[in-house]
């Protein structure tokens, strides 16, 4: 007999609590029993298992973080660490694990799937880093987050007729400087994909005041530099007074979008579908508006594509 158990790992996304609720929800459905393993591979290795039971999810749909705790292990990646957590699974009965979170967490999955445990892993993260996926669950909910925070930046930037950088989450990735950027209206985005001269944004930002604009608004990706720095530098060129936001976690938190929760929905419905019938490791991906899956190997080698379409419009529209 079939035990699913379901982990989330690595940065909480808004939305996991979705797929958790799905899941759960779908195994019961089909006669199956599911555990929860808390806090991530963390728990997984120190044996936090917990059988979950319809009321368990009830409640959950709206909220950010996840119920089931999340957690960055260093210890899964040890041979000792990762024996230690195919014995729990042994001991529960449990031969199927779905898996929700970003690359590493993801690159896990791909490890727990190569020693027999059938595996199905789906893409959460606010950083939309993943190159199998168009988009990952969180992704949503925190552009939305980022993008209040600019309208709210832009406010006081304008009264005062100064310049903001903004900084913003996504590791290595420029989406969420990108479309945040292009939904907030920012003048300039910063992003580790693109190279970018100073003296261009500075002239851009010189002309817009010459033209009566009274406020600049540069999104920068974490990944592309030092916001402090290019503040200062920013400020000397132009002579415009600079501040820096660094947003920081209030990015992760938060209810989910209704995108990244019928995301969430769907992905842990059809996750424990695909399982159900078949061996072997999968993600779960959105492509051109369907839900896919991809073998998991596969999936974790393609390249994440920058959209420079968008980068472009973004340059257009924002004389
Ligand atoms: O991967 C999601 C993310 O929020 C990144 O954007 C960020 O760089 C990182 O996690 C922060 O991780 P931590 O919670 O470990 O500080």
């Amino acid at each position: 007999m079939d035990k699913i158990a379901i982990l989330t790992s690595g940065g909480d996304a808004p939305g996991m609590n979705a797929v958790i609720r799905a899941v759960v929800r779908t195994a019961i459905y089909y006669g199956i029993e599911v555990y929860g393993i808390k806090n991530g591979y963390e728990g997984l290795i120190d044996g936090e298992v917990e059988q979950l039971i319809e009321s368990s999810v009830a409640d959950i749909i709206q909220r950010g973080g996840t119920v089931l705790g999340t957690s960055r292990s260093e210890r899964f990646i040890t041979h000792e660490g990762f024996n230690q957590a195919i014995d729990v699974l042994k001991k529960y009965g449990i031969n199927k694990v779905i898996v929700g979170g970003g690359d590493g967490s993801l690159r896990g999955a791909k490890k727990l799937s190569e020693s027999g445990i059938d595996v199905v892993g789906i893409p959460l993260s606010i950083d939309n880093d993943l190159g199998f996926t168009d988009y990952s669950i969180g992704f949503f909910t925190a552009i939305t987050t980022v993008t209040n925070a600019i309208s709210n930046i832009r406010d006081t930037t304008e009264s005062h007729g100064r310049a903001n950088v903004v900084e913003v989450m996504g590791r290595d990735c420029g989406d969420i400087a990108l479309y945040s950027g292009i939904a907030g209206g920012a003048e300039n985005i910063i992003v580790p994909e693109k190279k970018y001269e100073i003296s261009e944004i500075a002239k851009k930002a010189i002309v817009g005041k010459n033209r009566g604009k009274r406020h600049h608004i540069i999104i920068m990706a974490e990944g592309a530099g030092n916001s402090y720095e290019f503040a200062e530098k920013f400020e000397e060129l132009t002579g415009i007074d600079t501040k820096v936001t660094i947003l920081g976690y209030i990015q992760r938190g938060g209810s989910p979008s209704v995108v990244d929760r019928i995301l969430g929905s769907t992905m842990g419905n059809v996750a424990v579908e695909h399982i159900l019938k078949n061996t072997g490791g999968y993600v779960m991906s959105i492509r051109e508006g369907s839900v896919k899956t991809y073998p998991i190997g596969d999936a974790l080698k393609m390249e994440n594509k920058f959209d420079e379409k968008l980068s472009e419009i973004l340059k257009i529209i924002s004389i």
